[in-house]
């Protein structure tokens, strides 16, 4: 028994910034390995809208819309609402009065290093996003795990010099306070950096995104934009499924089946890149079809999507009272 008592299972937490819709990156970035998790852990998944403050605060009117989206989307494609703690960063205060203490206890120059700031801040500029929340932005995602006590982190690689930060931080509050927080390690997906459909990474704003909710018509006209092996100039010109990136995706969405169909069709000319596309256009929208039936549902039902929100975040505020209080009595504020 006291092995067992010893094997306390981690905490997980995590969580989506509001960018507005969410997309296939995403997924296999991001919430493949929650939905994974889910299975063995306790786990608190947030909605991050602060953070999307730090960029968007300019569209502000649109957060409550797109935190909503989110929200359904995560419950749409199998984040159980039971299983979990979901919630909605704003809707827990504590996070802010955590980062609040974390701010003093992180020196300007940890954060002037972080490359998401550093390699960033002409774009900044030009943008309108050289704040001091964008600059911050690390902190208040130290507290978000910290708040509650969050052991193990599912994030893409862009997040691990967060998370170095997130550990550098709290190794600071413990030693100063006597404090018991837990330092967080991150777990990353398989698929590093997913390209979007001009190969670049994937994003909202490059214009190169396949959204998880992505009607029919939509998805036909993306993946048929595509562009696929120069060489195949016609129909009867063999290719090169390796430099294609129609290929690359097949590899991410289809059976293997389907993934040798596309290769030997491809080096033998015996499909058309019609064919491949309509192939991986099928896979892909298999795929998406159910979620995004359960999350129409939801947006169609907002009394049930807003009960599911409040009862999550209510559950995330609990524990994060816990934490605030523990934070306060190590402190002896
Ligand atoms: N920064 C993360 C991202 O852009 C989102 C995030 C905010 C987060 N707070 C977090 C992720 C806490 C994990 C833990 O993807
Ligand atoms: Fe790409 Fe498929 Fe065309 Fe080959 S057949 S070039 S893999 S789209």
């Amino acid at each position: 028994m006291s092995s067992e008592k010893k094997m306390i299972k981690q905490r997980v937490m995590s969580g989506t910034r509001t960018t507005g819709a969410l997309h296939l990156g995403h997924y296999l970035g991001w919430l493949v390995n929650c939905l994974k998790l889910q299975n063995d852990y306790e786990c608190f998944f947030g909605v991050m809208d602060w953070h999307g403050m730090t960029s968007a605060y300019k569209s502000a009117h649109e957060i409550k819309k797109w935190n909503r989206d989110i929200f359904a989307e995560m419950v749409a494609w199998g984040l159980d609402p039971e299983k979990n703690t979901l919630f909605i960063q704003s809707m827990v205060p504590e996070h802010i009065e955590l980062f609040m203490i974390f701010s003093n206890l992180t020196p300007l120059g940890w954060l002037e290093r972080v490359p998401t700031w550093k390699d960033a801040e002409e774009e900044a500029k030009a943008n309108d996003t050289h704040n001091l929340g964008r600059f911050a932005y690390p902190v208040l995602q130290a507290a978000d795990i910290a708040i509650y006590q969050g052991g193990l982190v599912p994030v893409g690689q862009d997040q691990i010099s967060h998370l170095e930060l997130t550990r550098e931080i709290i190794r600071r509050f413990n030693k100063l306070y006597q404090g018991q927080l837990p330092e967080p390690k991150a777990l990353l997906t398989e698929t590093p950096a997913f390209p979007g459909l001009d190969g670049r990474k994937m994003s909202k704003s490059y214009g190169n995104s396949i959204l998880l909710d992505e009607e029919e018509k939509s998805l036909k006209k993306k993946i048929n934009s595509m562009v696929t092996d120069p060489q195949r100039a016609t129909r009867e010109n063999p290719g090169n499924p390796d430099v294609c990136n129609v290929y690359t995706y097949h590899k991410l969405f289809s059976s293997e089946a389907d993934q040798s169909w596309a290769a030997q069709g491809c080096r033998s000319a015996g499909i058309g890149c019609g064919d491949c596309k309509a192939k991986l256009c099928e896979n892909i929208g298999q795929m998406l079809k159910k979620p995004r039936e359960i999350k129409k549902d939801l947006l169609n039902n907002p009394t049930r999507l807003d009960s599911i929100i409040e009862a999550g975040c209510e559950k995330a505020r609990q524990e994060a009272r816990k934490n605030i209080t523990l934070v306060k009595e190590w402190m002896k504020l």
